[in-house]
């Protein structure tokens, strides 16, 4: 029987990131991907393909401004969807094959095979051609991550009734997209089909969009996507989702409880996902399970098994891919007897859109609900030189300061670039910085992350320079 000093159950950016980082600290260790190709969500389904489709309409949606820009196209520019989606594919599958080089360039061991705990420190692999091999594991790190959650009363049936996994690979762009659920999913997809050509409706259950982030980005958001044509059920809880023939029909209540009904030929369920442990046999380790269907873990991660441990989207937390790289690297670590530490309130969160909006820290929402007294700097970007010469004028970068010894809190911002820009204010929280430490910072002329350095001169006793 094969031996290992770690286990990994999933290559998602949790299970391979720390593949990596154990084989790095010299244990000798095995990854565990029931799937042909590794990567997990994030690769496969989730983060890289939804971007290769957010950049590719990009592109197509640029298109209409070029004439603002003294650029005459003559002919008809057209969408080839089955090029694109095959351009996407090929991003995908590059991506997954990079994982795969890095797992033989760090020695790790790949099984190709369904994972389920034999006992804690045994782990069987059952392969596709029926056959079936056990592993033993001195520690072992669940990964595993998650799948498309959806509603009791809804029948996804993968061709018109659709999650995430479909939409990225339609046969034809809809005519009328109806997104149930107005989260990060639901308003990524939903601009790529808009700008694509669809008529898209998101039909969200609480009163904003991206609910989870700073209401002041759901708003701007919001307007944005108006502007674009997209059309907004906010405060409506989907009653219904019916499909017949190529038609889908989707009912839902208002708080009044009234009844509106949409028409359309595809129906994306978007409203969150679920923790996957199915077919993992983690009681047979000794492994609790949450009422909410997470591994329950303790501050290092460790489960009610002490020689394993969990990470990523299958524990509580975001369910992002840069969090579950971080706690993957945090378990090897541990592993190895250091004392690593993830600081959860300094994870970013990015929704891909244009303009891109990103945030880190805590919202005016929580600072207001914990009774902390802040002040607000902000600045937009049409006030930018750049996001004039560029024509992206929309957004705003909001900086949330404590309002006696002006330590950042929060940093909320949408615009162009805000996706990168937003790294600027993980490394000032991480040092604890000030806004006017932020101020004070030369930044390059003329950039997006201009409107950073504004808003922190905004907060610092409002000596914002261009507005
Ligand atoms: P996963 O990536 O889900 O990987 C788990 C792996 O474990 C899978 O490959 C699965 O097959 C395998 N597995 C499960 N059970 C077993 C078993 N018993 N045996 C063997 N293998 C098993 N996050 C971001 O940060 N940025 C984004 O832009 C972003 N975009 C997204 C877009 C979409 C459409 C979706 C759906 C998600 C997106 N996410 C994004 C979320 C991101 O994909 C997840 O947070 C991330 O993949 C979680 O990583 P993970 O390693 O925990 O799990
Ligand atoms: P989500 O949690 O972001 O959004 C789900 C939305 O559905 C919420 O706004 C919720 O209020 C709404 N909803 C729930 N029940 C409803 C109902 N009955 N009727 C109408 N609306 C309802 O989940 P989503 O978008 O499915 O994404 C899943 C996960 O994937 C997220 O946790 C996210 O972090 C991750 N992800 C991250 C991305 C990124 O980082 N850019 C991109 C895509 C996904």
């Amino acid at each position: 029987m094969s031996s290992f000093d770690v286990v990994i159950i999933g290559s998602g950016p949790g299970g391979y990131v720390s593949a990596i980082r154990c084989a790095q600290l010299g244990f000798k260790t095995a990854i565990i991907e029931k799937y042909s190709t590794l990567g997990g969500t994030c690769l496969n389904v989730g983060c890289i393909p939804s971007k290769a489709l957010l950049a590719s309409s990009h592109h197509y949606a640029e298109i209409k401004h070029f004439e603002d820009h003294g650029i005459e196209l003559s002919g008809e520019v057209k969408v080839n969807l089955e090029k694109m989606i095959a351009r996407k594919q090929a991003v995908v599958d590059q991506t997954s094959g990079g994982v795969k080089f890095l797992m033989d360039k760090n020695k790790i061991t790949v099984l190709e095979g369904m994972g389920s705990f034999v006992d804690a420190t045994h782990v069987a692999v059952a392969k596709a051609d029926g056959t079936s091999e056990t592993i033993e594991a001195k520690n072992v790190i669940i990964a595993t991550g998650s799948k498309p959650s959806s509603l009791p009363f809804i029948k996804i049936d993968k061709e018109r009734i659709i999650t995430s996994t479909e939409a990225l690979k339609l046969p034809e762009v809809p005519k009328h997209l109806i997104i149930i659920g107005g989260g990060v999913i639901g308003i990524e997809l939903g601009q790529v089909y808009l700008r694509l050509g669809a008529q898209v409706s998101v039909v969200e259950y609480l009163d904003r969009i991206i609910p989870g982030m700073d209401s002041s980005l759901s708003k701007e958001l919001t307007k944005v996507l108006k502007k674009q044509g997209m059309k907004f059920y906010v405060s409506h809880k989907v009653k219904s989702v019916e499909r017949a023939g190529e038609a889908v029909t989707v009912q839902a209540e208002n708080a009044k409880g009234e009844t509106i009904t949409l028409e359309g030929d595809y129906a994306l369920v978007a409203v969150g996902r679920r923790p996957y442990t199915d077919g993992l046999n983690a009681d047979k380790a000794g492994v609790k399970i949450s009422e909410r269907g997470q591994i329950e873990v303790n501050d290092h991660l460790q489960t009610s098994a002490s020689n394993i441990y969990a990470i990523g989207d299958v524990v509580r937390g975001a369910m992002l891919a840069h969090k579950a790289e971080e706690e993957g690297t945090m378990v090897a670590e541990i592993l190895a007897g250091q004392k690593p530490h993830i600081d959860y309130n300094l994870i970013p969160g990015v929704v891909y859109t244009w303009p891109e909006v990103a945030a880190v820290g805590q919202t005016e929402e929580q600072l207001k609900a914990a009774g902390t007294k802040y002040k607000v700097g902000s600045f937009p970007f049409k006030a930018l030189g750049r996001a004039r010469a560029s024509g992206d004028l929309d957004g705003f970068v909001k900086i949330l300061a404590d309002e006696k010894t002006d330590e950042v809190l929060g940093v909320h911002m949408i615009g162009a670039r805000t996706a990168d820009l937003i790294a600027e204010a993980v490394v000032a929280m991480e040092y604890k910085a000030s806004a006017e430490d932020i101020s004070r910072m030369s930044h390059a002329h003329p950039t997006f992350a201009e409107a950073v350095k504004e808003a922190a001169l905004a907060a610092t006793d409002n000596r914002a320079l261009h507005v």
